[in-house]
């Protein structure tokens, strides 16, 4: 049977115009058996689309672990390394991964407990909550009614040492249904999104580059953005906007020289858009909570400087500028209108871009709510590809 693809359900809060690329369902293939030749085209289709949706999908965490690793056969271990040491105990993730015994790079994520599940005897998980992370919460009241937020907009990356994961994939295994929920952004917009429960939100990467007004396109192309050390450890005192698009600068990140022993050349330093394999668009690709300092380079020879920003270059460590810089250009992507917010059904199979896309884990549930998927990415063998020159002419 040949691959079939339909486009993805859109809310009716989506735009539909800014979606034409975005998300395909793909049918007539089972993901955990795919030949090589159907694996190419489900690639192709990955970079053009940014997620692929495939339902009733069958899959053990060995085919899992196959297909995440057939986008990049050389890569090996979890996207995050191994959390055996004491480095990452601190981590603000930790709490938030449990792996499985026999295919150590698929992780079991979820909501609460798991009874012998896949070798593992008993799993307590939890789903994180805005509560634990942003600086502000939802009232109790308007939480009991289904009012929730974004958690936090991110790519799937340690930032530090390891190179992002091409790609992530996430099965639903169990998956509780329940009311929608509302997501609200809280930040004097009165932007709010309904949501289906314990939706993952996605924006695209490359929507958030093409929003942008011409002096933000310029900026953003000759940019590149320094990552702290061990971030999640870094940020882990600190606390997120309400938006979950970064961190509140309050002064509370860890002083680098209290942090897990760390050096310099692990340190990640990224472009601002990273080129997409297959298609050559540039996507705006920021982990907004981890960054903590700017390199611009200087306007090229013989572009206007008329409204430049920086026209000359800068090397930017002021902590709340940067944030308050990459807020600017991040926020208007993450609109309403912009988001997809996934219903998550029983062996729906998502794969998605990581490369391409930012995502949010959303809403709150109940201890006895019980949610179990699987998620496998993995450290990538190469670090993502900047704009090229003709992209700096044309942008900048
Ligand atoms: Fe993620």
């Amino acid at each position: 049977m040949a691959i079939e693809v339909a486009p993805l359900p859109l809310p009716p809060s989506a735009d539909p115009s800014k979606f034409a690329d975005f998300g395909r369902e793909v049918k007539g293939v089972s993901p955990g058996t795919l030949t090589p030749e159907q694996f190419k085209e489900i690639e192709q289709l990955l970079y053009k689309h940014s997620a692929l949706l495939f339902r009733n999908a069958e899959l053990t965490p060995e085919q899992q672990y196959a297909l995440t690793k057939a986008f990049d056969p050389s890569s090996e271990s979890y996207g995050h390394g191994n959390n055996k040491t004491g480095e990452t105990k601190k981590s603000i993730l930790h709490p938030d991964l449990k792996t499985i015994p026999r295919v150590p790079q698929v992780q079991l994520i979820g909501n609460g407990t798991v009874y012998d599940h896949e070798g593992l005897a008993e799993a307590k998980l939890k789903h994180p909550s805005h509560t634990t992370f942003h600086k502000t919460k939802v009232s109790e009241e308007d939480e009991a009614k289904g009012v929730t937020r974004f958690y936090r907009w991110h790519i799937d990356a340690a930032l530090y040492d390891l190179s992002p994961p091409k790609v992530t994939t996430l099965y639903g295994i169990t998956v509780p249904r329940g009311q929608k929920q509302v997501c609200r952004y809280d930040d004097g917009t009165g932007d709010e999104l309904e949501v289906p429960l314990g939706t993952t939100a996605f924006v695209s990467g490359r929507t958030m580059f093409e929003l942008l007004p011409r002096e933000l396109k310029s900026l953003a192309v000759r940019s590149r953005v320094k990552y702290a050390p061990h971030p999640y450890v870094w940020m882990a005192p600190a606390h997120a906007k309400p938006t979950g698009l970064g961190i509140e600068t309050e002064g509370l990140e860890m002083a680098l020289d209290e942090l897990p022993p760390w050096e310099q050349a692990k340190v990640k330093v990224f472009p601002l858009l990273w080129k997409n394999p297959v298609t050559g668009g540039l996507h705006f690709q920021v982990h907004p909570c981890g960054v903590c300092e700017l390199f611009v380079d200087p306007l090229p020879a013989g572009a206007a400087r008329e409204g430049a920003l920086y026209p000359d270059g800068a090397h930017l460590t002021d902590l709340g500028l940067v944030r308050d810089l990459m807020y600017r250009m991040q926020r208007p992507a993450i609109a309403p209108s912009l988001v997809y917010p996934h219903d998550w059904h029983e062996k729906d199979l998502v794969l998605f871009h990581n490369r391409g896309v930012l995502h949010s884990v959303v809403g709150a549930f109940k201890p006895d709510q019980v949610r179990a998927f699987h998620q496998c990415n993995l450290a990538a063998s190469d670090d993502p590809v900047g704009p090229d020159a003709e992209d700096v002419k044309k942008y900048a």
